[in-house]
């Protein structure tokens, strides 16, 4: 490609710095001190000048109506240039047909008389039309309006002016104007009086005689100064007055090519033709194509060729981009660009700097702001900027897009900062500012750029860097005189001390290596110094270190494992590689933009806020870049195993900001075999016999401490030795006593009996025993001596009849298993019951032990075992025992001391006459069959009867009969009468109740009563 260098030639003005700032003005006109032909070299006819060079000299051959023109431009817009080349044109015949021969034929036109008046000149002591007057030399017609000054009429105008040709330029009248106000005249101001004198002038003008007069004024809004406070009525009067007739015209149509070409013409003395033209754009299409390629931008290349065409030997950007700071207060337009330009090219022909053989075009961006003299210029578009150039941009190599592009090598950094920088230069209210991604790309797209890292390496890194570059909502970059949430991060993190860093970090460490599952490790302790290493017995702990070059482990942790008894409770994480420093300011960055995040939250500030957003974004990337570096750094695991430390790669791996340390750790210690999660089986009862439950009794807590002391015992979940015991001991293939474990096999236990008393029959002494086997299934019995084998087998073996004192049982297993166990003996209980019952008026006191066995009382109240007498029978009790005491003994066997206590103390005599008959009132109820039946022999037998008493018969079904009380049944009839009911109804028993009984003779009552051996009441007695 051929450099800017080989193709085009700068003139000389570019680099004489005493010409750059050359402003021609009217004055230099009237004074002939222009050259002609070396103001026309460097001008380029703009459609503006064109038309009022044509139209001009049509108003000069009196062929056009049209005799006022206004050139209406901003500051430095080329009013006066255009003013000067009309004037030029007007007074020298002999370039015209050379400077447009081809836009009008001026034919035999001579000189054209040229008047012009400059504002500047405020001092004119004869008013404008003094001046006029006098550049005319006709100084005398007017004399009658200098003293006192006073505005020429129509006439005196076109007396004045009639005759030849003539062209008035009246340029910079906004500040004539402005002066004039304060120069009064009579009642009146100059001013007021000019604004006259120059409407007559146009009145005059617009006459016939004066048909080949032209006049050229230069727009007065917009030399308006601003901050001018009280608005100038007689300049807009004039403005008013003007309006009326003149034609308006742009001296450099903006938005235009003009601009370039007018560049082009002053800047450069020599430029290609349109073929190498030509091939440069398409050089650059090429570059727009390959970028289009890689889908980085939409950019036409067909159109970029077009428009580099018409802007060469500059990039079509900057007629945009320059025209953004166009309205920037103090900026002079084309003037202004002119001189930018100047200045820029200048640079890029410098034989030290040298830019112009390496480049094809003067981009939007080629301006080195390491130049004092392009600094100044920039600075005085927009001076607001200074900071964002001198920290950001351009800072003769330490700025950050300096300091990034070294790193990167190319100048993509400091490229687009600049173009960045041009696009933000606007200083108006609403000014545009700021461009896109994809606008900043296309922008930068030249042939040999690589684009691709543009949007990551390059802008990505400089969102992350620059102090003063913004991203708007639209999301275009620009730079602003205000600090980023950058500069705020990198402020308000270098305000932390190493220490406090320190703590983020180890927080940060903390919470990704937290373990949660805690099967593998326990707990984690991140940058501790030694003496803060805390290893317990119970847990695994997991120590985050230091990176220590040369060795997995520093020698102090080294040593302090040697020294250490639980060897198989720590695990380190660290790595080689010297990275403390970044991970260090990482934390820094993270703890400041948390607190910047907290600050907002505390402002309460809608998560929608882009500083929010931009904020929280930030912080997901320094978490990324904070576990990036850290994945750099902790890569590798060392660990017990067989004795010594064993160590294992490891390599962080997270998808985004997700990252599971814990689960990593598990999965590298799993893959080493020093971490498992089958802990159920009877492989792991094995590993646990093989290597701690090493002898066959041991104490569960020496177990538990040679997990955490034996380093080729494999890590698992906490709670592993505990589920495994009580597993174990509940299959018994462990037992467990007072804190120690016995582990199996234990020889199978012997044979045993195990009784239980199942009911016990008072009266007789008989048990029910509910024999169980165990770890067998026969029963032996022996009375009186130890079973054998050779004994009876108990049939039923579970319920079992013992009516005799003594028993023993032996259980054999048949099957051969178990051993016989020793044979279990049995004994019986006695129990002694008794009761009283009357004899005529004797007491008795009847007792009986159960089983049957011989009995020995007292009636005096000593001990029955010592001084008792045997018992041989009901026997009366001498008048006033207390109380009888017996006991009973058989094989050994005693029973409790029984107790009888006798009452004496009847309420009332019994009164009875032996040969009366008698009724006694005791309630009887015989409730089976068998009872009634003998009720019936008793009342037969002592030949008594019952007055109304009830029979039943209770089944299935019953009946119930009732007799009158009056009616009186012996024995004989009841019987009678029941065996009848029985045949009615077969089934069921036999019931009676009866209140009182009636015997024909006191005798007979008191033999039933000896008879059944019961006492009677007095009370119950009726005669
Ligand atoms: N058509 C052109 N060809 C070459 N140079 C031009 C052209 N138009 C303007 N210029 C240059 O632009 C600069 C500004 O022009 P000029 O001084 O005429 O502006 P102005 O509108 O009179 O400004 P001011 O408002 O400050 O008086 C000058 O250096 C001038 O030479
Ligand atoms: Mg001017």
């Amino acid at each position: 490609m051929k450099s800017l260098k080989q193709l085009c030639q700068p003139r000389k003005s570019v680099f004489d710095r005493a010409r750059r700032d050359v402003v021609l003005d009217l004055t230099d006109l009237i004074e002939n001190k222009i050259d002609p032909a070396d103001f026309f070299e460097e001008n380029w006819r703009t459609d503006g000048m064109k038309r009022l060079l044509k139209e001009a000299f049509r108003r000069f051959e009196g062929a056009s109506q049209q005799g006022v023109f206004v050139l209406s431009q901003a500051m430095g817009g080329g009013k006066t240039h255009n003013m000067i080349a009309l004037g030029l044109l007007a007074k020298h015949p002999e370039i015209r047909k050379k400077v447009i021969g081809d836009l009008y034929d001026t034919k035999g036109l001579g000189k054209v008389r040229v008047v012009a008046f400059t504002g500047r000149e405020s001092d004119a002591p004869l008013g404008v039309w003094g001046a006029i007057a006098e550049q005319l030399g006709k100084k005398e017609t007017f004399k009658n309006y200098y003293a006192p000054l006073s505005a020429p009429g129509q006439t005196a105008w076109i007396n004045l002016l009639q005759g030849q040709p003539t062209l008035i330029l009246l340029d910079e009248l906004a500040p004539y104007f402005e002066d004039a106000r304060s120069k009064s005249i009579g009642d009146s101001n100059l001013a007021r009086v000019t604004t006259t004198a120059l409407s007559n002038l146009l009145v005059a003008v617009g006459k016939d005689a004066l048909a080949n007069v032209c006049v050229v004024i230069s727009d007065l809004k917009a030399t308006h100064k601003s901050g001018t406070t009280q608005l100038n009525e007689a300049l807009s009067d004039f403005e008013a007055e003007v309006g009326r007739g003149a034609m308006t015209l742009e001296p450099v149509g903006l938005n235009t090519d003009e601009i370039y070409h007018i560049l082009r013409t002053r800047l450069f003395e020599k430029l290609p033709d349109q073929e190498d033209i030509r091939e440069v754009a398409q050089e650059y299409a090429q570059a727009v194509r390959d970028a289009k390629q890689m889908d980085i931008t939409s950019a036409s290349p067909e159109k970029f060729a077009a428009q580099l065409v018409e802007s060469y030997p500059f990039h079509f950007a900057i007629r945009d981009l320059y025209a953004r700071f166009r309205e920037n207060p103090g900026f002079q337009q084309t003037r202004g660009l002119i001189r930018l330009m100047r200045v820029i090219v200048a640079r890029l022909y410098d034989q030290q700097y040298g830019r112009a053989d390496k480049v094809a075009l003067i981009h939007a961006y080629d301006f080195d702001l390491n130049d004092r003299e392009t600094l100044a210029e920039i600075v005085q578009i927009n001076p607001t900027l200074d900071n964002a150039i001198s920290h950001d941009i351009a800072a003769n190599g330490q700025a950050i897009a300096e300091i990034m592009d070294a790193n990167l090598g190319g100048t993509d950094g400091e490229d687009a900062c600049r173009l960045i920088l041009v696009s933000s230069l606007a200083n108006v209210p609403n000014g545009v500012v700021g461009l896109s991604l994809s606008e900043i790309i296309s922008y930068l797209c030249t042939p040999g750029r690589d684009l691709s890292r543009l949007p990551k390496d390059v802008l990505g890194v400089l969102a992350t860097k620059a102090w003063y570059l913004h991203s708007s909502r639209e999301g275009k970059l620009y730079f602003k005189n205000v600090q980023n949430l950058v500069a705020k991060l990198k402020t308000t993190a270098e305000s932390y001390n190493r220490e406090s860093s320190r703590k983020e970090l180890r927080a940060f460490l903390d919470g990704v290596f937290t373990p949660v599952m805690k099967d593998c490790y326990q707990a984690v302790q991140a940058l501790p110094a030694v003496d803060e290493i805390d290893i317990i017995s119970e847990k695994v702990t997991m120590l985050i270190t230091e990176p220590y070059p040369g060795g997995s482990l520093n020698p102090d942790l080294q040593k302090y494992y040697s020294d250490l008894t639980f060897k198989n409770r720590i695990l380190f994480l660290s790595g080689q590689r010297d990275t403390m420093d970044g991970l260090l300011e990482t934390a820094s960055e993270m703890k400041a933009i948390g607190h910047i995040i907290a600050e907002m939250e505390a402002e309460k500030l809608p998560d929608s806020d882009p500083q929010k957003v931009a904020a929280k974004d930030m912080h997901d990337k320094i978490r990324f870049r904070m576990l990036s570096t850290a994945r750099e750094t902790f890569t590798t695991l060392t660990f017990p195993q067989a004795e010594k430390l064993a160590t294992a790669d490891f390599l962080m791996n997270f998808t985004d900001n997700n990252y599971n340390g814990e689960k990593q750790i598990r999965e590298a210690l799993k893959g080493k075999q020093k971490f498992t999660e089958d802990v159920s089986g009877d492989t792991f009862r094995k590993k646990c016999e093989a290597r701690l439950f090493t002898q066959p009794t041991m104490l569960w807590s020496e177990v538990k401490k040679r997990a955490a002391t034996t380093t080729t015992w494999q890590w698992h979940r906490a709670d592993a030795l505990d589920l495994l015991k009580s597993d174990l001991v509940h299959k018994d293939q462990w037992r467990e006593n007072g804190g120690y474990v016995e582990k199996g096999p234990f020889p199978a236990p012997t044979t045993d009996v195990q009784i239980q008393e199942w009911s016990r029959n008072d009266d007789t002494g008989e048990i029910t025993l509910k024999l169980t086997p165990v770890n067998g299934d026969t029963i032996y019995y022996e009375i009186g001596a130890t079973a054998t084998t050779s004994s009876l087998q108990a049939q039923d073996p579970r319920v079992f009849l013992a009516s005799e004192m003594e028993y023993s049982f032996l259980c054999v297993d048949s099957k051969g298993k178990h051993d016989t166990g020793a044979a279990v003996a049995w004994k019986n209980r006695i129990t002694v019951k008794s009761r009283t019952y009357q004899d005529g008026t004797a007491k008795m006191v009847e007792l009986r032990a159960a089983p049957d066995s011989p009995i020995r009382y007292t009636t005096d109240g000593s001990d029955p075992k010592t001084s008792g007498g045997l018992y041989g029978g009901p026997f009366s009790v001498p008048k006033g025992t207390i109380c009888v005491l017996a006991i009973a003994e058989k094989g050994g066997v005693v029973s409790d001391v029984h107790r009888r206590d006798i009452g004496w103390d009847a309420k009332e005599e019994l009164k009875l006459d032996l040969n009366k008959p008698v009724f006694w009132q005791r309630e009887h109820r015989p409730k089976t069959t068998k009872e009634s039946y003998e009720f019936f022999a008793l009342l037969k037998k002592h030949q008594a009867s019952l007055s109304g008493p009830q029979v039943k018969i209770v089944g299935k079904n019953w009946l119930e009969l009732n007799f009158d009380t009056k009616l009186m049944l012996d024995g004989e009839q009841l019987e009678t009468a029941v065996n009848h009911l029985r045949e009615i109804l077969t089934e069921g028993q036999v019931a009676v109740e009866a209140e009182t009984i009636h015997f024909a003779t006191g005798q007979r009552l008191l033999d039933w009563v000896k008879d059944v051996k019961t006492e009677i009441k007095a009370e119950e007695v009726k005669q």
